[in-house]
């Protein structure tokens, strides 16, 4: 009889102890296809509200619906087999209550299967994030620039650029560690107070735009492989798959034209 070796998945807990050690590796995915090719070398995969944007074309991430993230979470929880998968939720099913952030949360986690969910805002998330953390829930808090938020904010503004709007943020960063979540991350800091909050609370932070100190960072997946038309200035592009995809499907289109394709080698013939 053959034994069966059962790869572990990484956990919240895992991903807790981090802290302080070897960075997090984090990056968004959003289908069994690209979470297949990012697992091997990501610690945790975020099926992000991004996904709006980046899969779906709209303008932000306020169109995002649980729907939309239960079918992306499941799809990437069957392309991934050691990274801990956490969903977004999205805006408009946490906000209104706890019990109401319960519910829909539970949905993500039975009906995708993942191992976490992430939730934007602070202080004021911090009863809803204890909630859920009581009740066998982990949770991913989001601080700084919140693009949930994005009309209050007026824009996607970097946060803390004037010291005085520091203190907040470093509170927001205190509440959700005080009300139990497993890591933070912290979006469109400026780095000192990205440093200052890393130095500060006893949970991971996962840096987007903030500081290669903290204990990890993320990206959208499609900004950093060169996907995405237009990024940020914080995004590093490492790979330029925009290009090779324009160039692979030209030469597809003149194969077509010039009857070059299907050539011999790609064409079925009957039996002799
Ligand atoms: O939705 C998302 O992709 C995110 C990350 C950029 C942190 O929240």
């Amino acid at each position: 009889m053959s034994a069966q070796v059962a790869t572990k998945r990484k956990t919240a807990p895992d991903i807790l102890a981090r802290k302080g050690g070897e960075p997090v590796v984090a990056l968004t995915a959003y289908s069994a296809l690209t979470a297949r090719l990012v697992d091997p070398h990501a610690d945790l995969l975020l099926v992000g509200d991004s996904v709006a944007m980046v899969e779906h074309g709209l303008p932000s991430t306020l169109g995002a619906t649980l729907d939309m993230m239960i079918l992306h979470g499941a799809s990437v929880l069957r392309g991934s087999a050691t990274a801990l998968v956490v969903v977004d939720m999205p805006v408009g099913t946490y906000e209104e209550s706890r019990e109401i952030a319960f519910r829909n949360a539970a949905r993500l986690m039975s009906e995708t299967g993942c191992g976490a969910v992430k939730l934007e805002g602070g202080a004021k998330m911090a009863e809803t994030i204890a909630f859920l953390t009581a009740r066998g829930i982990p949770v991913m808090a989001h601080v700084g620039l919140t693009p949930q938020s994005v009309n209050s904010f007026g824009g996607f503004r970097t946060q803390g650029r004037e010291r005085e709007a520091w203190g907040a943020i470093e509170a927001d960063a205190a509440a959700v560690a005080t009300a139990g979540a497993f890591a933070v991350v912290l979006e469109g800091v400026v780095e000192p107070l990205a440093i200052r909050m890393t130095e500060a609370i006893p949970i991971p932070t996962i840096g987007i735009g903030a500081s290669a100190q903290c204990d990890g960072q993320i990206l959208v997946l499609e900004d950093m492989l060169g996907l995405t038309p237009r990024v940020p200035r914080f995004v590093r592009r490492f790979g330029a798959l925009g290009d090779a995809v324009s160039e692979a499907v030209e030469a597809y289109a003149a194969g077509v034209k010039d009857r070059s394709f299907p050539a011999a080698e790609n064409v079925y013939q009957p039996k002799e």
